[in-house]
């Protein structure tokens, strides 16, 4: 089987704070895998520790506790953070440069050579859509337009790992729209993508695996799809209202809501059938039946419930 992306195991880290350096439990007990090629998304409420788990990873914090490794070498390996790329939480760039110019500035911190620069700058800008603003310097630039050149700063090295630790904070929609594509474009190159994010929807709409951490464990990880669903239950969506529906279909569902125009019907995958054959008997039109799946939201939301305190 290909090695993982990322592992980390039973990671625990605290810090020391204040006069009397009490201990501050930043991790407690986190694990989690990235599958080589995934868009990964790691998600937990303001505090749970997702910026600290991703400094182990990089290498800027060591954990007091626990293990884990980075494209096949153990973590702190000098190999692996060369085929990284980060864009940090809330970044912050020489903003007297142009986007072009910083891009190669950035480009030689990481000991990139001019031919290599000259090459990738062009196709970088064009990648993140700022190549007609390249000549703007980057203190005339948008939030979004700031963050997008921070995405492509993190490709200079093209890394086969890139870690973004909130990619789509304070953007508008179409920001986040703009930010989404580039993560999908790069997913098509192959690269893997490990980020941390608040947008449930928009992790529901591109990441094929999450982590949920709360106080700084893992409380839920896997393929969202299988995270999402519900097994053993279909969710049926007739057209129309009928109260003599509802009364009918109570016995044989195990939950029907009507609003909307709609009469949303979830049963047991069983028991699909029968209902669909009452429906069919009082005449009712059926939209669509479907495996029932949760929004990542509920899951989220019921996750952290479970989990608090
Ligand atoms: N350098 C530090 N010194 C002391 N405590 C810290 C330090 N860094 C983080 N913490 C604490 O560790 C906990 C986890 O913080 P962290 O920044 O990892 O959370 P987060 O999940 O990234 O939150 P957010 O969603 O708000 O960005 C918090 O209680 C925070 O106060
Ligand atoms: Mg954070």
């Amino acid at each position: 089987m290909e090695k993982p992306a990322v592992t980390l195991n039973n990671i625990k880290k605290s810090y020391r704070t204040g006069l009397r350096m009490k201990r501050k439990v930043a991790v407690e007990d986190l694990s989690l895998d990235v599958t080589r090629g995934d868009i990964f998304g790691l998600l937990g409420p303001n505090g749970a520790g997702k910026t600290t788990t991703i400094k182990v990873l990089l290498g800027i914090v060591f954990p007091d506790e626990g293990n884990g490794s980075l494209l096949g070498c153990p973590l702190g390996d000098r190999k692996a953070h060369e085929r990284l790329g980060f864009l940090p939480e809330q970044p912050y760039f020489y903003n007297f440069l142009t986007a072009e110019k910083g891009l190669v500035l950035y480009g030689k911190f990481f000991g990139l050579e001019h031919r290599l620069l000259a090459k990738r700058t062009p196709e970088l800008l064009d990648l993140v859509g700022l190549r007609q603003d390249s000549h703007l310097t980057l203190d005339k630039y948008s939030k979004g337009m700031l963050q997008r050149f921070g995405i492509a700063q993190a490709l200079l090295n093209d890394p086969d790992l890139v870690i973004m630790d909130e990619p789509s904070s304070g953007l508008d929609p179409l920001g986040q729209k703009e930010v989404r594509d580039i993560l999908l474009q790069l997913r098509e190159r192959g690269k893997t993508i490990f980020l941390s994010s608040h947008q449930l929807s928009e992790v529901e709409t591109i990441c094929s695996s999450v982590s949920i951490v709360n106080m700084g464990r893992t409380v839920k990880q896997g393929r969202l799809d299988d995270l999402l669903a519900v097994r053993g239950m279909t969710r049926i969506i007739f057209k129309g209202e009928d109260p003599a529906a509802l009364d009918a279909l109570i016995p044989v569902a195990s939950d029907v809501e009507q609003s909307d125009g709609r009469t949303v019907v979830d049963v047991e995958t069983d028991v699909t059938f029968r209902a669909l054959e009452t429906a069919h008997g009082l005449g009712m039109e059926m939209i669509s039946a479907t495996p029932l799946r949760l929004s990542l939201e509920e899951l989220f939301l019921e996750t952290i419930r479970e989990t608090a305190g």
